[in-house]
């Protein structure tokens, strides 16, 4: 039964390949340190074996709504905003193509909205890493930020209606 836990040492970070190697790289040894340090928190979604199946990084930033769409950008006080960033997400290649992916990203949304219960935020905001990445997040309601064509946002009325 697969299942999503905050990451901890006895989980196998090395045995982890999603076929991008700075996220393998940062699973292996800055996601823990940075969960310690408050910097970010990652979840890993495994069988409940040591075996990491895929696995998300939550982190919080701030974005300016002058950078959005004109229509969403008006309804939003000018300064900088919160928000949480999707800063990491991989599924192992062996795993890849089971809708892991899609299960960690509903996770990710979910655990968005408790956030914005608890403390406000407009939205999850993720940098694709590249056009096949983009499409897979496009495929789930993500909106394009204009002139920056990696950077997509689900707006937290999107989140609050789905999560
Ligand atoms: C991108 C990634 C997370 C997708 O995970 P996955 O478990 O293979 O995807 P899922 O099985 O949940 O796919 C869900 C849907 O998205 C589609 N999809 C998956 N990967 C896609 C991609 N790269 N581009 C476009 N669509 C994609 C699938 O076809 C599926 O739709 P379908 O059922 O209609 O065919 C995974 O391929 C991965 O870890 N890649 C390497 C790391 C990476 O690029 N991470 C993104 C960082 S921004």
């Amino acid at each position: 039964m697969p299942e999503i836990t905050i990451l901890d040492k006895g989980h196998d970070r090395a045995g982890f390949d999603c076929g991008v190697p700075e996220l393998n790289t940062f699973l292996k040894a800055t996601a823990r340190q940075h969960g310690k340090k408050g910097i970010s928190r990652t979840f890993v979604l495994t069988d409940g074996s040591p075996t990491i199946l895929g696995f998300f990084t939550l982190t919080l930033c701030e974005v300016s709504p002058a950078a959005f769409p004109a229509t969403y950008a008006r309804t939003y006080p000018a300064h900088a905003l919160p928000a949480v960033r999707l800063a990491r997400l991989a599924v192992s290649r062996k795993a890849q193509k089971q809708r892991f992916g899609e299960l960690l990203l509903t996770e990710a949304v979910y655990r968005t909205a408790l956030i914005a219960d608890q403390a406000g935020v407009i939205g999850l905001f993720v940098d694709a890493k590249n056009e096949t990445a983009r499409q897979f997040y496009l495929r789930y309601g993500f909106l394009e930020i204009p002139e920056q064509p990696l950077k997509l946002f689900l707006p937290i009325e999107t989140i609050r209606k789905t999560a």
